[in-house]
Order: C-alpha cells, then sequence, then structure tokens
C-alpha cells in the first residue's frame, strides 16, 4: 500500500484517528494531543479498501530538520505495514523540502518500528506527556 500526503479535506479523519490513538487509547489529554504545529505540518495518511483513514503521521521542519511525530495506526490493522508506509511517505516529502536528516521523539515501546525504518537512538530515555521516549535520528537519502 501507499501513504499520501493528506489534504485540508482529511483533516477531520486524521484528527480522529489520532483521538483515538492518543486521548483515548494512550490518555494523552486532548489538549496535548492537538498542537499549533499541525497548522503548517505536513501529514501523511492511509486509507484502508473501505476508504477509511487507518494511519497517519506529520512532519515538521524545526531549526532547519526534519521532525517527525504522531505517528498513529488503527488498532485493529496494526503490523500490517500502515505504519511503515506513512513514515516512507513522510521521509519522502522531507526529501523534496531540500532536508537531510529526521528526527522523532519515540515512545520506548514504539522503538523498534523506528529501528526497522532506518533510526538509531541518541541521548537518554526521557518523560514527555507522561510516556517515557527517546529521541532517535535517520539520515535521508535518495527516498524520492
Ligand atoms: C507504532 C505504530 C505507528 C507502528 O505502526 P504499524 O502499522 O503497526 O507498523 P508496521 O506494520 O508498519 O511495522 C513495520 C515494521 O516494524 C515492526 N514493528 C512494528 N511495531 C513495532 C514495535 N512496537 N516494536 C518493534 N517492531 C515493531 C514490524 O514488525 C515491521 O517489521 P518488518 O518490516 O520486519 O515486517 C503503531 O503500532 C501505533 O500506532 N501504535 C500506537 C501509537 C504509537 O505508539 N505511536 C508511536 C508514537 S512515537
Amino acid at each position: 500500500m501507499r501513504a499520501r500526503r493528506a489534504t485540508a479535506a482529511d483533516w477531520p479523519e486524521v484528527a480522529a484517528l489520532r483521538t483515538r490513538v492518543f486521548v483515548e487509547e494512550q490518555g494523552v489529554p486532548a489538549d496535548v494531543e492537538r498542537d499549533e504545529h499541525d497548522a503548517t505540518a505536513v501529514h501523511a495518511l492511509v486509507r484502508d479498501e473501505r476508504g477509511r483513514v487507518v494511519a497517519t503521521g506529520r512532519l515538521l521542519v524545526r531549526d532547519g530538520r526534519a521532525v517527525v511525530g504522531r505517528m498513529a495506526v488503527d488498532t485493529a490493522v496494526r503490523g500490517r505495514g500502515y505504519g511503515a508506509a506513512v513514515l516512507a511517505e513522510l521521509h519522502r516529502q522531507a526529501v523534496l523540502l531540500g532536508l537531510t536528516e529526521v528526527e522523532l521523539h519515540a515512545q520506548v515501546p514504539a522503538r523498534g518500528f523506528y529501528e526497522r525504518a532506518g533510526y538509531t537512538a541518541v541521548g537518554d530515555v526521557y518523560e514527555e506527556a507522561g510516556i517515557a521516549h527517546v529521541t532517535m535520528r535517520r539520515p535521508l537519502a535518495d527516498e524520492v
């Protein structure tokens, strides 16, 4: 399957998926989950065969560096490659913006997912929104 860049018309469904995963499943406060970066981020999504948004993630540019975040896959369809497809599309979008490295704050249980996608952990584990995280980085090359 292939992820694509989300449009403004997709946003309500993207936001609803994020609420299900981060707020309802993980207990992140709604006003922390949604932030001002959503307005300027590049959002990616995958729709399933019935047209439902089942995976999403976003790309920000901060201090000239690509930052991936808010990776969320519908709980019913995890482990089927949707998350990897979203990440690949965000990498592609970052390369299109001329960026050469991507960083993210991985929830510790998801660390293996990002390692599979070429990321390496840097530094210690810390807490963010009540969840243990570790910073991870990956070079970007010819992803387009
Ligand atoms: C983390 C998450 C986005 C992964 O998405 P997914 O669609 O389930 O993952 P994929 O099926 O694309 O997995 C790609 C690869 O990573 C591996 N993988 C997936 N989750 C993993 C995990 N938690 N630990 C180790 N490896 C993992 C898969 O086995 C697969 O490996 P393969 O290429 O050898 O087959 C998803 O589980 C999720 O939404 N979790 C809840 C929200 C969350 O924690 N988000 C991350 C915040 S940092």
